[in-house]
């Protein structure tokens, strides 16, 4: 490169020097338009590093000056969602299980809250979609051991069932009939088909009716006299086809000889009663509750 200027002499305008194969570069200079562009973005790039968290430094960026941080703008945005629910949270907790059930807003919100908390503390019994296992009740059927409406619901979720540290939780026990030698083996045997019979179900007929009075004298009291279960003693309708701890004849001359019984814990002290409600909500809408 010399020092004298090269002067392209088609154009007239003044060259860098630089030359590829006679191709030689123009030194226009840059567009107005362009040049402004950057200083502005430099200029903003340099406010935003005083304003915002920007340069690294060993444990974390620098502050800024307005002081924004993520977990700020979290904490922000989580306390907007509270103010916006707290007009539903408290109508909850003013108003009767039957009245939130009745707005449709607040039901609907009721029951979302409710999917969430039986998500959290309930599925693991009951399976996550309420379906139940052996042992444990689905809570999609419309069959209840101890009360399918609002209040049941919301009743037997705050204080659970047979559970010891609640004072009011739900209690009865089934008597071991066989165990206790209340009831000889063959009549475990014959109110077993009885039972069996009460679902429809293919048993012997003589022991059918050996056990048709069995159960009159023992069973009668809680089951109710044609099976379908008595509430107030949690004892379950045996009429229907729907069990817990199985629908087989042994299985009924198992519960009849040493039953089982299941446990439920109480709610109440764990989660408040808002969220009592709205599970109680959300569990009576699963099945078209009572
Ligand atoms: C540790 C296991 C367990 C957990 C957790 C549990 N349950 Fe239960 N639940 C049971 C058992 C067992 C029964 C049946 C008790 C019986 O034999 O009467 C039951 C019964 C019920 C019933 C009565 C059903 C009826 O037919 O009357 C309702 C309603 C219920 N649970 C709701 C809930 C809700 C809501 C939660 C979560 C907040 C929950 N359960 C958590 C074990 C559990
Ligand atoms: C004091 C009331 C009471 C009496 C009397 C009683 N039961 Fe029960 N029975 C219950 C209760 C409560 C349960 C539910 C246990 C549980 O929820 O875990 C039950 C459960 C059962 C089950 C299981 C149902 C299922 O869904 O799996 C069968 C079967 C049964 N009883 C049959 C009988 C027969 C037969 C007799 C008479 C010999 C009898 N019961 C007498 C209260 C009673």
């Amino acid at each position: 490169m010399s020092d004298k200027k090269d002067i392209d002499h088609i154009t007239g305008v003044e060259t860098t020097g630089h030359e590829w194969d006679g191709i030689k570069e123009l030194n226009n200079p840059l567009p107005r338009w362009w040049l402004w562009t950057f200083y502005a973005c430099v200029i903003w790039a340099v406010g935003y590093m005083i304003a915002y968290p920007a340069i690294p430094l060993l444990k974390e960026a620098t502050p800024g000056l307005l002081g924004v941080t993520d977990r700020g703008n979290v904490a922000i945005e989580i306390a907007n969602a509270k103010q916006a629910q707290k007009k539903f949270v408290d109508q909850i907790a003013d108003k009767s299980l039957a009245d939130i059930r009745k707005d449709q807003g607040l039901f609907q919100f009721a029951q979302a809250g409710g999917k969430a908390a039986f998500a959290i503390n309930c599925i693991q019994c009951h399976g996550s979609g309420a379906q139940g296992s052996a042992g444990y009740p689905n809570l999609n059927d419309d069959d209840w051991i101890w009360g399918g409406d609002l209040e049941a619901i919301y009743t037997t979720i705050k204080h659970g069932i047979r559970f010891a540290g609640d004072d009011d939780t739900r209690v009865s026990d089934m008597p071991a009939f066989g165990k206790d030698e209340v009831l000889e083996k063959n009549q475990v045997q014959e109110v077993a088909a009885f039972v069996a019979s009460l679902s429809g179900q293919e048993a012997d007929a003589a022991k059918v009716k050996k056990g048709a009075v069995v159960y009159e004298e023992n069973c009668a009291a809680c089951h109710g006299e044609k099976g379908k279960g008595g509430r107030e003693f949690g004892a379950p309708n045996l009429a229907d086809a729907i069990t817990f701890y199985g629908d087989k004849q042994e299985d009924f001359a198992r519960q009849v000889n040493n039953p089982r019984h299941g446990v439920m814990p109480a709610w109440t002290g764990r989660l408040d009663d808002n969220t009592i409600k709205q599970l109680a909500i959300y569990v009576h809408a699963l099945g078209g509750g009572e």
